[in-house]
């Protein structure tokens, strides 16, 4: 699938920290922006017909060796750039000017004089605060370039070569430390490259919609729905652009939260009208979990008998050619850029397409988590299903230590269900990444009433993240957090003993198998 606007501007990454925020800005300037590896060849760059190119920051020295450099034939394009930090320093480089090492790093917050504003900086006046973050600076500017501002330690704070529309910045507009920044990267998108801020997520729906149904044409398609908001969004785009020729299947797998089956079957077949196989596979799947202790083999387990279900129901429905799943943008960065670091499958249903012979169609792989959150807002979806929290595949049997029984299951559900309403009215939902209850393999002596009692301990979980990727637990208050443990000891049986996990991610993870 293309990228999804007439207007496209594209980052090139060098590996810095704010890459997928320059990209953030600028879709939040209603332009569609790609994030692309510094090294994609020039024919495939200019293929995409951007209107302009972003050189993002990294960690390199423009003289090490191996310091990564994009094709220098680029600035020939005669398509604007604009370089940041480290993409200054290598434009400077390329194009003949001078870096230097500086004795030591300019770090943070700094005054920029402006000399000439040119049309990068117009509007700014004689100064602004902005954010720098570099080692290295640049001492002279390449050959028809002029320095368009300074700071106390960088003489060439910014620069513009006008003829041939490049310009480069030390600092970093992209950070809201730079508090006029969004407006700087505006002056480029909108002044400099020409663009007129379209990219909307009407439009986008617009867009995909008319793509999806040029790709599908007569075809079949089928979607795995999880009840996540990925998931829901991709099945709403997909039922939008091809109606009945899309398939929905929910499989439950009785490791579900509280409640949560029933409404998914509300929502998507009653409210939106969803094509939609629903898959009672409880008993399937806890008789495969039946003494199965070890966390490695539960999560095979439920994803192997996960794909011959949804397998079997595919078959059901005849010659299907295309899988739809609910890709997001960072999975497609992780995967595709040479800069990344970590690597990580983003089939979300591992395995199915290469061994039913379908083509993949993913639909939200331009887009962030937020802006599929406001897509889902923007199709209609309850605020329910936009906020709903991320969950596991293999759901609660990744929150059960031990072998998950159907006892343990209903337990777990229901202490669930209490910290995440217990959450809700303390008016914590959308602050916390995750909230939910763990039943570690652990029973504990108690006293009710007059009885000695030997049950479960519960364990809460609740933290904050940005990606999941790392996490910090989330200091509740103290009323709240004696709230939940009073309800759940005295609502759910079984249960004499509430534990907070107190721990961050790394060392820990955020599920506890
Ligand atoms: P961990 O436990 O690794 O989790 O810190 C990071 C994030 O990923 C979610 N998670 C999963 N999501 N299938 C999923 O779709 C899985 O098998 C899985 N395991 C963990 C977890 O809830 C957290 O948001």
């Amino acid at each position: 699938m293309a990228a999804p606007s007439q207007e496209l501007v594209i980052v090139l990454d060098f590996g810095g920290q704010y890459s997928h925020l320059i990209a953030r800005r600028i879709r939040e300037s209603k332009v569609f922006c790609e994030m692309l590896p510094y090294n994609i060849p020039l024919d495939e760059l200019t293929a995409l017909s951007p209107r302009g190119i972003i050189l993002s920051g990294g960690p390199a020295s423009v003289y090490q060796p191996g310091a990564p450099v994009c094709d220098p034939q680029l600035y020939d394009l005669g398509i604007p750039i604009l370089g940041i930090c480290y993409g200054m320093q290598l434009m400077s480089v390329q194009l003949g000017g001078v870096v230097v090492s500086a004795e030591y790093r300019e770090y943070g917050r700094t005054t920029l004089e402006i000399l000439e504003p040119d049309i990068l900086l117009q509007n700014m006046g004689s100064s602004q605060v902005c954010w720098m973050s570099h080692g290295d600076r640049v001492e002279k500017p390449p050959p028809g370039c002029k320095i368009l501002a300074q700071t106390a330690f960088s003489k060439v704070a910014a620069m513009a070569h006008q003829e041939k529309k490049l310009y480069a910045v030390q600092f970093h507009p992209e950070v809201k430390h730079t508090p006029r920044g969004q407006e700087i990267l505006q002056n480029f998108l909108y002044d400099i490259c020409g663009c007129t801020g379209l990219w909307t997520m009407r439009s986008f729906i617009d867009n995909t919609c008319a793509e999806i149904s040029a790709q599908v044409g007569q075809g079949k398609v089928i979607c795995a729905l999880s009840g996540g908001v990925d998931s829901t969004v991709t099945a709403l785009l997909l039922h939008r652009a091809v109606s009945y020729q899309c398939t929905s299947i929910f499989v439950n797998h009785g490791l579900l939260r509280k409640g949560e089956a029933k409404q998914v079957l509300e929502t998507y077949g009653k409210q939106f009208h969803l094509n939609l196989v629903y898959v009672e596979a409880k008993e399937r799947f806890l008789s495969r979990l039946s003494g199965i202790t070890d966390p490695e083999q539960k999560r095979k387990i439920i994803g192997e008998e996960f794909i011959c279900v949804f397998e079997e129901e595919a078959a059901k429905l005849g010659k299907v050619d295309f899988l739809a799943q609910g890709t997001l943008y960072p999975d497609v960065i992780e995967s595709g850029t040479a800069t990344a670091v970590t690597i990580k499958s983003h089939h979300n249903v591992g395995g199915l397409p290469e061994k039913m012979n379908l083509q993949l169609i993913e639909p939200l792989r331009w887009l962030f988590k937020d802006e599929v959150r406001v897509l889902g807002e923007e199709l209609g979806l309850p605020e329910e299903i936009v906020w709903r929290q991320p969950f596991p595949g293999p759901g609660l049997a990744v929150r059960i230590l031990g072998e998950a029984t159907a006892e343990k299951i209903a337990l777990l559900q229901e202490a669930d269900a209490i910290v995440n309403k217990e959450i809700q009215r303390a008016g914590l939902k959308r602050e916390v990444w995750q909230s939910f209850a763990v039943l570690p393999d652990v029973r504990s002596v108690g006293v009710m009433g007059d009885e000695r009692t030997y049950f479960h301990t519960v364990a809460i979980r609740v933290v904050q993240s940005l990606d999941g990727m790392t996490a910090d637990w989330v200091r509740l208050p103290y009323p709240v957090l004696e709230r939940i443990s009073n309800r759940i000891v005295n609502e759910v049986a079984g249960v004499n003993r509430v534990v907070y996990d107190i721990t961050s991610k790394p060392p820990a993870t955020i599920e506890w198998e």
